[in-house]
């Protein structure tokens, strides 16, 4: 709103900009229906809610990032879809999922069990109640633990795979360094995990990989539009525009 008054936003960024207020209005309601799950049978929240609390929270941390940056840099028209954005696109998608197994995990409190790694408990999966059947992926301590895990594993592969081919082709500016950021934030992040695993998670530990995820998902994001507005870039002819 004081942006607005003093003239300096944009007309193309207040739809943006109210969608994410309206978002954050969502937010307020899924914050009470993810506490409401703990006000009756249990004292605690279901581990579901707080993933998806947490996911809309992401989003929006995301959108923010995004928004901020066309702000800061201007329009860019071009969106050809190319398979080097995809890449990139595919990279914070799957950052943001393993985000939400990890909300997943301390929603069901699996950070303070099966404390060893690499192994848990000694073998590589810990038995998985599986007498609520599918639930088991949302709820059961050892299997939200474990796709945690690998979940992690998968993404070290991938986001170094990314950064050694972004940096080989760099095809935009700035793509090569934005990619190995990205994939050194998700070597200290996975760090990080091991050590609030191993010392049962502590706060001040959770915390810590808690604000860690939302650096790493920045650094996707700031990736993805780097690539895709150096595509712009590359692909049209036009001045680029700055500020407004
Ligand atoms: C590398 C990518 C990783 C990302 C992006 C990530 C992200 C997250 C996120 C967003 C949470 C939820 C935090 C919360 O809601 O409080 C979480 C929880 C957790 N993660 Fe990770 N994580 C990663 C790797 C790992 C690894 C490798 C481990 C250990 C082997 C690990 C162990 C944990 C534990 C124990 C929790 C529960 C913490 C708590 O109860 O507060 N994470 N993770």
């Amino acid at each position: 709103a004081a942006f607005m008054i003093l003239r300096q936003m944009p007309r193309r960024l207040i739809l943006r900009c109210a969608v994410l207020l309206g978002l954050g209005g969502l937010q307020g309601l899924i914050g009470w229906w993810m506490v409401s799950s703990g006000l009756s049978e249990r004292v605690d929240v279901a581990p579901e809610r707080l993933a998806v609390h947490l996911g809309l929270a992401l989003l929006i941390f995301m959108g923010l990032i995004w928004t901020g940056l066309e702000a800061w840099n201007g329009e860019s028209h071009n969106r050809t879809p190319v398979v080097w954005s995809r890449g990139a696109a595919v990279l914070l998608g799957a950052i943001f999922v393993q985000c939400l197994l990890g909300g997943l995990v301390a929603g069901a409190k699996a950070g303070f069990v099966y404390t060893d790694w690499p192994l848990m408990n000694g073998t590589v999966l810990a038995p998985v109640d599986w007498s609520a059947g599918g639930l088991a992926f949302l709820h059961d301590q050892a299997l939200v633990q474990f796709n945690h895990r690998i979940g992690a594993y998968a993404l070290l592969v991938g986001g170094t795979v990314y950064a050694v081919q972004a940096w080989r082709w760099r095809l935009a500016e700035g793509s090569g360094a934005a990619a190995f950021a990205v994939a050194a934030a998700l070597w200290l992040q996975a760090l990080l995990g091991i050590a609030t695993l191993m010392n049962a998670t502590p706060l001040w530990l959770g915390a810590l990989h808690q604000a860690g995820a939302a650096l790493v998902l920045a650094a996707a994001t700031i990736n993805l539009w780097l690539v895709r507005r150096s595509q712009a870039r590359l692909f049209t002819s036009g001045p680029r525009t700055r500020g407004l």
